[in-house]
């Protein structure tokens, strides 16, 4: 039986690029309108894990099941089609197009056959008050006309996330998207993250930085060496020796 709470089921997941077990067994359970943090130091697997999800890797061993169906091992844009839509953690706008134009362009994308022909039609009255929702969501709708490459790295991050939002995902995949952002922008951001939450979005985060994670996160994950160490809430996490240790291993070999 599925159950209905339950939006994604990830169990026993692999993937090795040749003799290095990127990410070696990890089971993983998201409900609908969670906010789950994957976290761990630099190298755990976080991005690898999260691109067998999204479709972008073909998993070595393991089932990934979206709403009960099984999904591992088809292309990126057959898993977007079925509702998991992700960003990148260097951003993928077009930076040559107007803020705007980049919303119209995902849109198009999810409506038609080709960009650029279906990009001419897309500037419809309906289409603009659409855009201009997906833009408010985010708090970018009054940089609409503004060049994408002209914004800053946040507020490229916040388009990425409406382009994200366009396609009326059931889950929303983001890695790292405070990477590089300022202590302010940061905050923004996780403050526009909690908006999201509120209006009912499923989220999966990879994240690094434990006290982001801790602010944004129903429940974390933690990797290390592509295993799973600990689960739980953020203040489970936290206290959670392998974690600490994990962490603090990190900080050593950084030295
Ligand atoms: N395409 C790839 N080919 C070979 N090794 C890879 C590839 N992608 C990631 N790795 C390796 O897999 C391990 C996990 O990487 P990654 O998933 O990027 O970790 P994280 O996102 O947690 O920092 C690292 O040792 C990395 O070098
Ligand atoms: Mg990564």
């Amino acid at each position: 039986m599925v159950d209905s709470e339950v939006l994604l089921e990830v169990r026993g997941l692999k993937k090795h690029f040749g003799g290095l077990k990127a990410v070696d067994g990890v089971d993983l359970t998201l409900k609908r309108g969670e906010t789950l943090g994957l976290i761990g130091p630099n190298g755990a697997g976080k991005t690898t894990f999260f691109n067998m999800v999204c479709g972008f890797y073909t998993p070595t061993e393991g089932t990934i099941r979206l709403k009960g169906e099984e999904i591992q091992g088809l292309p990126a844009h057959a898993v977007a089609r079925k509702g998991i839509a992700r960003t990148f953690q260097i951003t993928k706008v077009f930076k040559d197009m107007t803020v705007q134009d980049n919303l119209l362009a995902a849109f198009a994308l999810k409506q038609a056959p080709t960009l650029l022909s279906s990009l001419r039609r897309s500037h419809t009255r309906q289409n603009l008050e659409h855009v201009q929702a997906y833009l408010e969501r985010v708090d970018i709708a009054a940089f609409a006309k503004v060049k994408a490459g002209d914004l800053s790295l946040g507020y490229m991050r916040r388009l990425e996330i409406a382009r994200a939002l366009a396609l009326e995902p059931v889950l929303l995949m983001l890695d790292e998207p405070c990477a590089g952002l300022s202590k302010d922008a940061t905050l923004d951001f996780i403050e526009l993250v909690h908006k999201l939450r509120a209006s009912g979005t499923t989220i999966m985060l990879v994240e690094h930085n434990m006290a982001v994670a801790t602010a944004l996160c129903d429940r974390m994950t933690v990797l290390s060496y592509g295993v799973k160490i600990a689960e739980g809430t953020p203040q489970q996490v936290q206290n959670n020796q392998a974690v600490i240790d994990a962490y603090l291993g990190e900080a050593e070999e950084g030295e």
